[in-house]
This record gives structure tokens, C-alpha cells and sequence, in this order.
């Protein structure tokens, strides 16, 4: 099975393509999407202290039977482990529950808090080797160069809402400069229906023999994106990975280029973030 890598700007090679385990129950359901998603040539694997599923992903990886220098581990602290020496402990805990030594890349879930704090002790974990890439989620207020100016090793990956309908060009510009690229979280709409229907992925779909939401993995790809869809229908998992074997021509990519701005599907403002973040995920 082919898999693509893309080069970030510290140097480390991370799998496009993965699987994103958001609201996928800690216990079997989580341990049994890790194992099949590896099992089938799957080698990256999106995760959080907030999803609550993190020692369920650490099990899926080790029934899986690949080799653990194979897969790549992506969690994210939670703002209330953000601060110099909390998130010292708070990362020491997350490799407890992931039953690993080290972690492929570690975001700041959220842009609230004591994050620079936090981006002091990110950095000190990567000096330390328990942490190999350092990078952010949901940083698009100006809170994004607050950390560029304060960084000794620039964020390597931005994740956020990304998909056809909002594909975050302005924000890939504000950090071309310093190498940061983007990885889409609700690369599917989160399963929208108006998303995934659009009329030029069901034309395209027929084309290349494809279904409409293997032509928005393929576009995420050619643009560029970190992807990873979340299923647990094995059907599915194995439809997302078949993207490799098709090419988009640079026509039919600029025909879903134009769909940009439509919408994106969760709002919310800095003052909500503060109030959603003071709830606490358990250890
Ligand atoms: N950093 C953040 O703040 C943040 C926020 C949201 C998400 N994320 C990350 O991004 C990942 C993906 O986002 P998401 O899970 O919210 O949304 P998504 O991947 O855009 O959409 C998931 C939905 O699409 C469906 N789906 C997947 N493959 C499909 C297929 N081949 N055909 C039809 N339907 C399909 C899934 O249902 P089935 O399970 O039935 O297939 C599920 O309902 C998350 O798991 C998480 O890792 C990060």
C-alpha cells in the first residue's frame, strides 16, 4: 500500500495520510479503528488528552504488531496542563498513557492559557527526546505570531478546520515564511452531506471510478494537507486510503479551489474558547 510523506520544516518526515480518532470511544472501538487502520498500511495516527482515548490508541498500536518506529503519534495538551513545569508533568503523563517513550508530534490543542508557557516546556520536551515535532491547533488569532516570536523551534504543522469549503489560504500565508504547514481537522465536513454531495466531486467521482469523498482526500493531498478522515467503518477506512492510485489534473483542481469560502461548520470566538477550556480531561 503506498503511503506519502511530507518533509516539515525540523526535518521529520510525517505520513499524509492518517486516521483521526475524535469522539471514538476510549475501549475496544478505539483499539480495534488503530489496529485495522495500521494493519491495512495506515501509519499515522491523530490524537488528544481531550479525545480521552489516548491509552486505547497505545494498545491499537501494539496488537496492531507494526513496529512502533513505523507509526506515527500525534497527541495535543489540553490548556489546563499549559505552564513551564505543568506541561513538563502533564507530557510525562501522556506517555504513560500512550505506553510509549517518545511522541511523533505534540500540539497546544487550543489558543488559551498559559501557552507560551507551555511552548517553553514543548521545547524542552524535544531537547529531552520524549517529544519529536512540536506544533498548534486552533492558533488563528494573532496569537499564531505571538508563538513565532517567542519560538526557538518554530510550530511545524498548524492543525485546523480545513476542507473544500474553507481551505485556509490566508492562514497558509501567514506561515509560508516560517515553514509551518497545515493539517485538516473536519477534512470531510465532519461528514457533511452538503460537502460531501457537491456536484463536481460526484462528476470527478465518476471519472476516476472513485466515491465523492475519496475525491476530497485526493484534493486534500494534492494541496498539500496532513489528512485524517475519522472512521470506524471498516469499509470506509479502506475507501479513505485508496487515494493513491489517482491523480487530480491542475483543472479540476482549481474547479474545487473555487469552492473556497462557502463555510466553515464550527464557529466559535476567543471568549467561548476561554470558558471551554477550564473543563478538565481526566488522566
Ligand atoms: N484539533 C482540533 O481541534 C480538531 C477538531 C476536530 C477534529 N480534529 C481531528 O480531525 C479528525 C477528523 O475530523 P472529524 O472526525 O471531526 O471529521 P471528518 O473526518 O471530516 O468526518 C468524519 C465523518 O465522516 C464520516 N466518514 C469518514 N469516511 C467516510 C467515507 N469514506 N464515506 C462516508 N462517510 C465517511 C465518518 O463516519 P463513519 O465513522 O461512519 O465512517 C464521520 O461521521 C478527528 O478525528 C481529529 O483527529 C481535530
Amino acid at each position: 500500500m503506498i503511503q506519502m510523506y511530507l518533509k516539515l520544516n525540523d526535518g521529520a518526515s510525517i505520513p499524509q495520510f492518517g486516521l483521526g480518532v475524535y469522539l471514538v470511544p476510549e475501549g475496544p472501538e478505539t483499539v480495534n479503528a488503530v489496529k485495522e487502520a495500521l494493519q491495512m498500511g495506515v501509519r499515522h495516527i491523530d490524537t488528544a488528552h481531550a479525545y480521552q482515548n489516548e491509552r486505547s490508541v497505545g494498545q491499537g498500536i501494539k496488537e496492531s504488531g507494526v513496529d512502533r518506529s513505523e507509526v506515527w503519534i500525534t497527541t495535543k495538551l489540553w490548556p489546563t496542563e499549559y505552564g513551564q513545569g505543568i506541561t513538563e508533568k502533564a507530557i510525562d503523563k501522556m506517555l504513560n498513557r500512550l505506553d510509549t517513550d517518545y511522541i511523533d508530534l505534540l500540539l497546544l490543542h487550543q489558543q488559551v492559557g498559559d501557552y507560551i508557557g507551555a511552548w517553553k516546556d514543548m521545547e524542552k520536551a524535544v531537547q529531552e527526546g520524549k517529544v519529536k515535532s512540536i506544533g498548534l491547533s486552533n492558533f488563528e488569532s494573532e496569537r499564531l505570531e505571538e508563538i513565532y516570536e517567542i519560538a526557538t523551534i518554530y510550530p511545524s504543522v498548524h492543525q485546523v478546520e480545513c476542507h473544500p469549503y474553507f481551505q485556509q489560504n490566508t492562514l497558509k500565508k501567514r506561515m509560508e515564511k516560517y515553514g509551518t504547514i497545515i493539517e485538516s481537522w473536519y477534512p470531510l465536513g465532519h461528514g457533511a452531506s452538503d460537502l460531501i454531495n457537491e456536484a463536481v466531486f460526484t462528476e470527478l467521482g465518476q471519472k476516476y471510478g472513485k466515491t465523492n469523498v475519496q475525491i476530497i482526500l485526493r484534493w486534500h493531498i494534492q494541496a498539500g494537507n496532513v489528512v485524517f478522515p475519522k472512521t470506524t467503518n471498516p469499509q470506509h477506512m479502506k475507501d479513505n486510503f485508496q487515494i493513491f492510485d489517482f491523480e487530480l489534473t491542475d483543472e479540476e483542481m482549481e474547479r474545487i479551489n473555487a469552492l473556497d469560502g462557502r463555510k466553515r461548520y464550527y464557529h466559535s470566538t476567543l471568549a467561548e474558547q476561554e470558558r471551554f477550556a477550564q473543563w478538565t480531561p481526566a488522566d
